[in-house]
């Protein structure tokens, strides 16, 4: 532990029945830092918020949250803090600007601090002409920015984001991003959970990837691409084509090792290089007479780190966005640098209602 710590999080433990929520979490955060905490579905990521915003308890292990013990100092540590749960907690019968004048109101901000709060806020994310409007009339991403707003009305020190970017749009993920790019700016330290490395990459300093309740890995982006391999490129072969030819040409280019999947006619390898080495190993392929259905080079996903780390694929949605793979016509090369994640799948069926208010209360 350091004085320049944020979040010092010591051999955190939680059980449900025979399940391993956490399973022994180490944790540090610098001050001014977004930290990254990276993990499929199931991996513990919200259990660690709801430890560390003191809405849950751990079975064991320490956590403090700027000096603050999560549960003896409590009831101070909520006061320095916000977070934004992973489904929204907007009252929906209430306008923009009324639901965050409310969460002011709820820190106890006079009436009036919390309106000329709430407009700021609202001029801030881009919400000032939809603050009249009741918030179900509100798309997912104005909700999810309404959300963001409504913990920063007490200008946190520490904002825990549980997956602030799921299921929105491009364009929306975007503003998301850059709103938390400038709290960063202003000094706020923040604890970002995300199913994507895409995602981590853009924000944080450094990440923490997590699964089954475990640490597997931490790093910045580029260490923890490194340990994948930078991309990976992908072939289809041709039906009846030779499948261990082909393997045998990707392995030229590979520095790693190469995975073939024969009912898919697919073979696969990390390479350095990218998009770069494609015309060459669409010749060389050529050379042996392989023909090719499709190439493709992927950028590294989540699923690319778990294969890494643990040689299974992580659970991640059960539906990938097309995106999140660059496709390309095997007769030309492709490049491979969209620079939007992969991103599906809304807010589920098990909203919690208003987690905040507890933080708040
Ligand atoms: N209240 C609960 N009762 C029983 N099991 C729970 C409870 N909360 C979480 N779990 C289990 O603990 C594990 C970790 O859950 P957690 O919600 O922290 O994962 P997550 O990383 O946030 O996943 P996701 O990406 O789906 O949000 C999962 O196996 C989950 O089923
Ligand atoms: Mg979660």
């Amino acid at each position: 532990m350091t004085d320049s710590s944020a979040i010092v999080v010591e051999g955190l433990r939680k059980h449900y029945g025979a399940t391993k929520a956490l399973d022994g979490i180490d944790l540090q955060v610098a001050e001014g830092t977004v930290q990254g905490l990276l993990g499929p579905n199931g991996a513990g990521k919200t259990t660690v918020v709801r430890i560390l915003t003191t809405l849950l308890r751990a079975d064991s292990g320490t956590a403090r949250v700027l000096g603050f013990d999560v549960v003896r100092d409590a009831q101070k540590l909520r006061g320095a803090i916000g977070v934004t749960g992973q489904y929204a907690a907007v009252d929906e019968k209430l306008t923009g600007a009324e639901n965050l004048e409310m969460f002011g109101r709820l820190y106890r901000l006079s009436g009036r601090t919390a309106r000329a709060r709430a407009a700021e806020l609202l001029e801030r994310f881009e919400l000032a002409d939809a603050g009249g409007r009741l918030t179900q009339t509100y798309s997912g991403g104005m909700r999810r920015r309404l959300d963001l707003a409504a913990s920063l009305i007490m200008r946190p020190r520490v904002l825990f984001l549980d997956e602030p970017s799921t299921g929105l749009d491009p364009r929306s993920r975007a503003q998301v991003w850059q709103v938390i790019e400038d709290l960063v700016r202003e000094g706020t330290t923040v604890l970002l959970t995300t199913q994507y490395l895409e995602e981590a990459d853009q924000l944080a300093h450094k990440i923490t990837v997590v699964d089954l309740g475990k640490v597997i890995a931490e790093g910045t982006a580029d260490q923890l691409k490194e340990r994948v391999g930078g991309a990976r490129l992908e072939v289809i072969i041709a039906r009846g084509g030779d499948l261990s030819a082909a393997g045998g040409v990707l392995a030229r280019f590979a520095n790693g090792e190469v995975n073939t999947d024969g009912d898919r006619r697919s073979i696969s390898a990390p390479v350095a290089a990218g998009a770069g080495v494609l015309p060459d190993l669409v010749r060389a392929l050529d050379e042996v007479s392989v023909a090719l259905d499709d190439v493709a080079v992927h950028r590294p996903t989540l699923d690319d780190v778990f294969l890494a780390l643990t040689g299974r694929p992580a659970e991640a949605d059960p539906k990938p966005d097309p995106e999140a793979d660059h496709r390309a016509d095997p007769s030309g090369p492709a490049d491979g640098l969209d620079p939007e994640a992969s991103g599906s799948g809304g807010p589920g069926p098990e909203t919690g209602p208003g987690e905040r208010e507890l933080v708040a209360g």
